[in-house]
């Protein structure tokens, strides 16, 4: 069955992100059906799911009750938009979502992925100002090695040059990248502001003209260039800075919301109040497609009450009633297994065993970040000093480090993004038994590619 599939999918199914060599090569896997934090293939064989899907299966796979919740929503009432109605999963799923937003981020918009929320954040910034009066304001400063999505606004404000090179005369000329974290600490006596990460923002806004720039958007901890967790005090420095210029501020959080980080959201994490919070993926454990904007109310109503009167923006399936229903179950869910305390009770032992990994793997670079998230960078020998060479960094990219993935039975993915990696973010259901399996089978990739490199 595995292979008859698979020739299908190589005949019409179009994958993402993949290259048509290595779709047209392998006998690719097709996963057939989940439970908790493992896959089974067609074949029969199981994996452990150590990227959630694609940081989404929050609750894990398998639940009886969010199917049941979704099937009682379609017979129910299966469509309706939320364009001048409501439903009411919308408004319950709104509601509890606005309820565990920081400060007075109290208004949802619904939409189907990331990258329409991240569309709708960079629209409604733009919609904002011109309701105000400003209409010089369209720029968007965005960091270096981001990634927010595949529409052409959500792909301008992406940092990653290979997704965005191709399509750059098709992409609006306002969006100014500017360095990430990586790399950025606060020196002996200093405070956040003095961080070159904070200062590039302040310093871009300045160049382009305050008057001109729209809005910051940026993940609390950012997943390209690998788990970047931000130094303390570096939000609360975005938010002084963009106050101080009339520039709104975005955390996109299609990730970090839902738990990843312990947290409802990450802003809460690091203990800011932006005016508008990106979500998809987790916000139903990814068993309905859903993503949205969180935005504070004093914005919306502004709008409102302004001769423009209206925020231009919709989608037909946005709010959908049996993705809203579910993303109702998920969080009750989440709420009544306690899952939030769940990360927080396991993320210092998690990220210790990573941090053991390291000890005991020369090929281990760094090991960062915090709650279910995590990244492993690569070098050649870490006791020598040595890097890879572009010539490993290429062989591991282009398909050895998938191997030693593939073989160790698990779904984590390794990343290309600005370096070699690994990167690590199982369910949030996943209990100590599972961390020390996944741990393992993680220990298992770095001996393969330890021995790979002293091949070499
Ligand atoms: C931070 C961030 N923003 C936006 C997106 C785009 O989301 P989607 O793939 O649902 O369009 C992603 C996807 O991984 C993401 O990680």
């Amino acid at each position: 069955m595995t292979s008859d599939l698979s020739q299908k999918a190589q005949a019409h199914l179009m994958p993402h992100y993949t290259k048509g060599a290595a779709w047209r090569a392998e006998n690719h896997l097709v996963l057939d059906r989940g439970e908790g934090c493992y896959v089974w293939d067609t074949a029969g064989n199981k994996y452990l799911d150590g990227l959630a899907g694609l940081f989404c299966t929050n609750m894990g796979h398998g639940r009886a009750d969010f199917a049941a919740t979704a099937s009682k929503q379609m017979e129910r009432l299966a469509f309706f938009p939320t364009w001048g109605f409501s439903t009411p999963p919308a408004v319950e799923a709104a509601t509890m979502i606005a309820e565990r937003a920081p400060g007075d981020l109290d208004e949802v918009f619904f939409v189907n992925s990331g990258s329409e929320a991240v569309e709708s954040a960079l629209k409604f910034a733009r919609n904002y100002h011109l309701s105000q009066g400003d209409e010089g304001r369209y720029k968007v400063i965005a960091r270096d090695w981001a990634y927010h999505g595949t529409t052409l606004g959500a792909l301008t404000v992406t940092g990653v040059p290979k997704f965005r090179e191709p399509f750059l005369p098709m992409m609006w000329d306002g969006v100014r990248h500017v360095r990430n974290t990586y790399g950025d600490s606060i020196s002996e006596g200093g405070t956040a502001a003095d961080l070159a990460s904070v200062q590039a923002i302040e310093q871009m806004i300045l160049d382009e003209g305050p008057d001109t720039v729209a809005l910051v958007i940026a993940e609390p901890v950012q997943n390209g260039r690998g788990a970047l967790v931000p130094p303390e005090g570096y939000w609360q420095e975005l938010r002084r800075i963009c106050d101080k210029y009339g520039v709104l501020l975005c955390a996109d959080e299609v990730i970090n919301a839902f738990g990843r980080l312990g947290h409802w959201t990450g802003s809460e994490r690091f203990g800011v109040v932006p005016d508008m919070i990106t979500f998809a993926k987790g916000v139903t454990s990814a068993y309905q497609p859903l993503g949205g904007v969180i935005m504070r109310r004093p914005l919306v109503e502004a709008i409102w009450d302004s001769p423009m009167g209206i925020f231009m923006h919709g989608s037909t399936f946005g709010g959908h009633p049996v993705s809203a229903a579910v993303a109702v179950a998920n969080m009750r869910a989440m709420h009544d297994e306690n899952i939030l305390q769940h990360v927080l009770d396991h993320e210092d032992y998690f990220k210790g065993q990573l941090d053991e990994l390291m000890l005991t793997h020369d090929c281990v670079k760094e090991v960062r970040g915090t709650g279910y998230f995590y990244a492993v960078e690569f070098m050649a020998d870490r006791v020598a000093g040595r890097d890879l060479s572009d010539a490993q960094a290429a062989a591991l990219q282009g398909g050895v480090l998938g191997s030693f993935v593939r073989e160790a039975r698990v779904m984590i993915r390794p990343d290309d993004r600005g370096a070699t990696m690994l990167t690590i973010s199982p369910p949030l259901i996943a209990d100590r038994g599972v961390l020390d399996d996944l741990v393992n089978r993680v220990d298992q990739i770095l001996n393969r590619t330890g021995a790979w490199l002293a091949a070499g």
